[in-house]
This record gives structure tokens, C-alpha cells and sequence, in this order.
């Protein structure tokens, strides 16, 4: 039995993305539902006991990087106490969290200190009245007040993504580059995907990376683009010709970069995903709770990896959306 996470494709996977939680304090249409929010009840999450568990198990198969996701990731009580768990795990070389940046003014020190290297903050507005459309909350102004106290805090990174959507998100795209510039932060721009639990996804709502680097060349500035470093990056990036900053591009729908792919996923409660859009999940809350080896737990993550498929097939006439929206699998 092979002792890294390699597929059938040869890609090796060394990045694991563990959801934390699937609540969240917002409401973002591209993700949950407005209404009847199905939560798993409490008992349901793993602990951070046998998160922590897991990712030994998946750092002796070849995991390095992690990053911390929801719902949101920050209303999990006590979020600090499980990065400094796993910061403890020999192997993991960086953690990183995606936040909505809402409780990141109360929690930013405290993360930096437990270990957290980076943190990616979702800003896909600077007006109150679209966030409110967006995310059926108004809380803008606290997510500013994340931002503050995240810079405050020094992480060794720091990035905003906003999810771009046509008919909503044109208007955005200068002032959200414009702020990204002046606070010196790397913006990325990511694709609509159909992960939205209301099943309202159409191929017409998204509004293609290409498009948003020609708004953004004209209006804010120059751009040229730069050489991945990293083969297994989704974003694209460009560089501002004046110096002053980069801004990236997920082109997860027109441009699928699946063929470098080197992440797997973990459920709140505990299964283990070869992809976002895998339509099939591998259970190990029940090998945990049912007093199974690390043996068992490394058979089933190789099993998992083993089992991806090329490509999520978004384009493709006969694709199906995952049964579980967003913020059941994990951003
Ligand atoms: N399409 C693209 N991005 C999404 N996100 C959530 N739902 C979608 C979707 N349907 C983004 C969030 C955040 C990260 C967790 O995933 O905005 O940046
Ligand atoms: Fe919450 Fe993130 Fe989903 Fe928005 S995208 S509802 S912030 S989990």
C-alpha cells in the first residue's frame, strides 16, 4: 500500500481542508439558504480530539498545509485551543483559516498566537446595502473591523476573496481593488460555483476572471501576470505595473485547474471528500467513534484519494451539483 496520498492522475495530495463547523452568522446566498438551515446537531462534529487524530494520521501519509473552514470557522468555540493542537503535530508546516471576518476583531491576536500562519478574510463588497443582498445580514462593518484587527495582528499573509457574480458584482470590482491596493492586501476574485443550496446556480451568473482583469487593467491599473510558483495554486495572479501589488483570479468554473490538484477535504462531522463536488463521501467519524486503528484511518484516506476523479466536470452537459451546498462541506 502506497504511504503518500497519490491518485489514479499521479497527483500527490499534501493539503487538507478541515470544516470546523457548518454554522455560520451570515447568510450568503451562494452558499446557504435563506430558510430551514439544516445544522448538524452538536454530537454530530468531531471533537478537536479526533480532528487532531486525524490530521496525525494524515500528516504521516504526506500532509503539510491545512486550512481551517466552515460554515464559519470562528463561531466554533474555542477555535484558538485546536490550531495550537495541531500547530504540536510534527509534519504540518502551515495552517491557514478562510473566515467571513466577522468575530476576527475578538479573535485575530488570539489566533495569531495559538499558531495560525494565514488567513484568507470573504469581503465581496465595500456598500452595506449589496452585502446585505449578498449575505442577508448587515455586518460590513464589522467584517472591516476583522480586517483591522487582522492586520494588527501580523499574520505572515493575508488575502480577501470575493465570490464574483454577474449583475451584482460589476460594481464592485473597482472599489474592492481600490481598497485591496491601499491596504497593501492581495484581492482575489473567485468564480460563482454551483455549491448554493438553493439550487439557483446558471452558468449566466458567472462573471469570468478574464472579464474582471480587463475591469481592472482599465480602472484601477496596468496588470501583467505572474508565473505560478506553486503548480497546485488555484488563483492566477497578477502584479500591478506601478509595484504596487498583486491580485488574484480563481477561475475555478472557465479555467478548472483540477489537473494539479493537491487538496483533500474533511466535513464537520467527519467525512472525508476527494473534492468538492464529489458526489461520494468516505465516513471516518465512524471509524473513530467505533474504536477503529490509524491503521483503518490510513487505508480510508488512501481509499478516498484513490477514488478522485479528473476533473469536477462543471462544463460537462451532464453535471450533477453535489447534494450538499457550501457550508455542509466546506469552503
Ligand atoms: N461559489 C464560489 N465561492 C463560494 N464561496 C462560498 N460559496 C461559493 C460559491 N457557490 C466562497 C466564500 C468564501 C469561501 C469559503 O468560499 O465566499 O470565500
Ligand atoms: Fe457563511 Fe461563508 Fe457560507 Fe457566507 S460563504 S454563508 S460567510 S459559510
Amino acid at each position: 500500500m502506497p504511504d503518500t496520498l497519490v491518485d489514479r492522475f499521479g497527483r500527490v495530495h499534501t493539503s487538507l481542508r478541515i470544516s470546523v463547523t457548518d454554522r455560520c452568522n451570515i447568510r450568503c446566498f451562494y452558499c446557504m439558504p435563506l430558510e430551514n438551515v439544516q445544522f448538524q446537531p452538536r454530537a454530530e462534529i468531531l471533537t478537536f480530539e479526533e480532528i487532531q487524530r486525524l490530521v496525525r494520521v494524515g500528516s504521516d501519509l504526506g500532509i503539510r498545509k491545512l486550512r481551517l473552514t466552515g460554515g464559519e470557522p470562528l463561531v466554533r468555540s474555542d477555535l484558538p485551543k485546536l490550531v495550537k493542537r495541531l500547530r504540536d503535530l510534527p509534519g504540518i508546516e502551515e495552517i491557514a483559516l478562510t473566515t467571513n471576518g466577522i468575530l476576527l476583531d475578538k479573535l485575530a491576536l488570539q489566533l495569531k498566537e495559538a499558531g495560525l500562519d494565514r488567513l484568507n478574510i470573504s469581503i465581496d463588497t465595500l456598500d452595506e446595502d449589496v452585502f446585505e443582498r449578498i449575505t442577508r445580514r448587515r455586518s460590513l462593518a464589522r467584517v472591516l473591523e476583522g480586517i483591522a484587527a487582522a492586520q494588527e495582528a501580523r499574520f505572515q499573509s493575508i488575502k480577501l476573496n470575493a465570490v464574483a457574480i454577474r449583475d451584482l458584482s460589476e460594481p464592485e470590482i473597482v472599489p474592492l481593488a481600490r481598497f485591496a491596493k491601499q491596504q497593501g492586501l492581495e484581492l482575489r476574485f473567485i468564480e460563482f460555483m454551483p455549491l448554493d443550496a438553493d439550487r439557483a446556480w446558471d452558468s449566466s451568473q458567472v462573471l469570468s476572471g478574464e472579464e474582471i482583469v480587463r475591469i481592472v487593467s482599465q480602472e484601477v491599473g496596468p496588470l501583467v501576470p505572474i508565473p505560478r510558483d506553486d503548480p497546485a495554486q488555484p488563483a492566477t495572479d497578477f502584479a500591478y505595473t506601478d509595484g504596487s501589488g498583486k491580485i488574484g483570479f480563481i477561475n475555478s468554473v472557465t479555467q478548472a485547474f483540477c489537473s494539479a490538484c493537491n487538496r483533500m477535504r474533511l466535513t464537520a462531522e467527519g467525512q472525508f471528500r476527494n473534492c468538492l463536488f464529489s458526489t461520494e463521501e468516505w465516513d471516518a467519524r465512524a471509524i473513530l467513534r467505533g474504536g477503529g486503528s490509524d491503521e483503518d484511518l490510513r487505508r480510508l484516506m488512501l481509499d478516498c484519494v484513490d477514488h478522485k476523479r479528473s476533473s469536477h466536470g462543471i462544463d460537462s452537459p451532464d453535471f450533477q451539483p453535489p447534494a450538499r451546498a457550501m457550508y455542509q462541506i466546506g469552503g
